[in-house]
């Protein structure tokens, strides 16, 4: 199957700010209730960052930081720094987690743009969840090589692959989509969430468009590690992870002081992320 970069609704600054925010609302509703997905990511972060001794933890294209707040409720992560950041910050989701976590939770509130290189994502593990399908196939190898120059420690987690079964189960988001006022019942934006999914319900549809689009501009676990090979050794210890709906990419920057375990491989197939 052909890799294509089409546009997705969640990319467009013409969208209405209420249907953007449903848009997210509904994508926590499956990574963080129908599958573990956030919850694994977290996991696998506090990992990276106890092994390679970093206490900074920079979640980049956060959309409504998942993944920070997870780790803010971690008592692992008692001795981090949380910084969610984006080309296109939610302000109002970073003040909650300030507001509940302000020892540890550091939103940068200005737009980091992963394509522009910034100084303050060096010696830290970067987190891109479900973000790095949204950078165009000519823009990657730039934004990698960038990165790989740092003194940090990449991850890249997608939760879904360039596959027929992704994209079936992409489909089947219309589901938890309809079900967003009820699931979200009572958190702030009832009337908007149930304007936008139930009154006029061109949310729905567009989550479900912007899921199989995100299929298909997907690299495969191949693609990546081809692309890696290109960078002649820049990026240290690689790891590239294939599971059945999700992809995982791991990687050290060139300054980076810290090494991979001679017994990890460079690809694998896993179920798991
Ligand atoms: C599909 S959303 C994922 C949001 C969040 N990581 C999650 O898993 O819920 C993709 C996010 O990437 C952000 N994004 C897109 N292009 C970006 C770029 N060039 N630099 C930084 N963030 C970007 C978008 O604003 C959006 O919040």
């Amino acid at each position: 199957m052909r890799a294509l970069y089409l546009f997705e609704f969640c990319d467009q600054d013409w969208i209405p700010s209420g249907a953007r925010e449903c848009l997210f609302e509904i994508m926590d509703a499956c990574n963080s209730g129908l599958r573990s997905f956030n919850r694994q990511v977290a996991d696998a972060v506090l990992d990276i960052a106890s092994t390679e001794g970093i206490n900074r933890i920079v979640e980049l294209g956060a959309g409504r930081a998942p993944v920070t707040a997870q780790l803010a409720v971690d008592e692992r992560a008692a001795d981090l720094t949380l910084v969610p950041c984006d080309i296109t910050p939610n302000e109002a989701v970073y003040r909650q987690l300030v507001s509940r976590f302000g020892d540890r939770v550091k939103p940068i509130y200005s737009s980091v743009d992963i394509t522009q290189s910034h100084a303050e994502l060096d010696s830290s593990v970067l987190v891109m969840a479900g973000m790095m399908h949204h950078v165009p196939f000519e823009l990657r190898p730039a934004v990698m090589d960038a990165l790989s120059r740092s003194s940090s420690t990449m991850v890249i987690f997608e939760p879904l692959k360039r596959s027929l079964l992704s994209m079936f189960l992409a489909s089947l988001a219309i589901v938890p989509a309809l079900l967003l006022p009820i699931t979200f019942f009572g958190r702030p934006g009832d009337l908007r969430r149930i304007f936008w999914c139930w009154l006029f319900p061109i949310v729905p549809p567009m989550f479900v468009w912007d899921g199989v689009t995100s299929c298909f501009r997907q690299w495969t676990a191949i693609e990546w590690q081809n692309q890696f090979d290109r960078l002649d050794g820049l990026a240290k210890d690689v790891e590239v992870r294939s599971g059945f709906n999700s992809l995982r990419i791991r990687w050290s920057g060139s300054k980076s002081q810290r090494r991979l375990p001679e017994s990890s491989r460079p690809i694998e197939d896993t179920s798991a992320l």
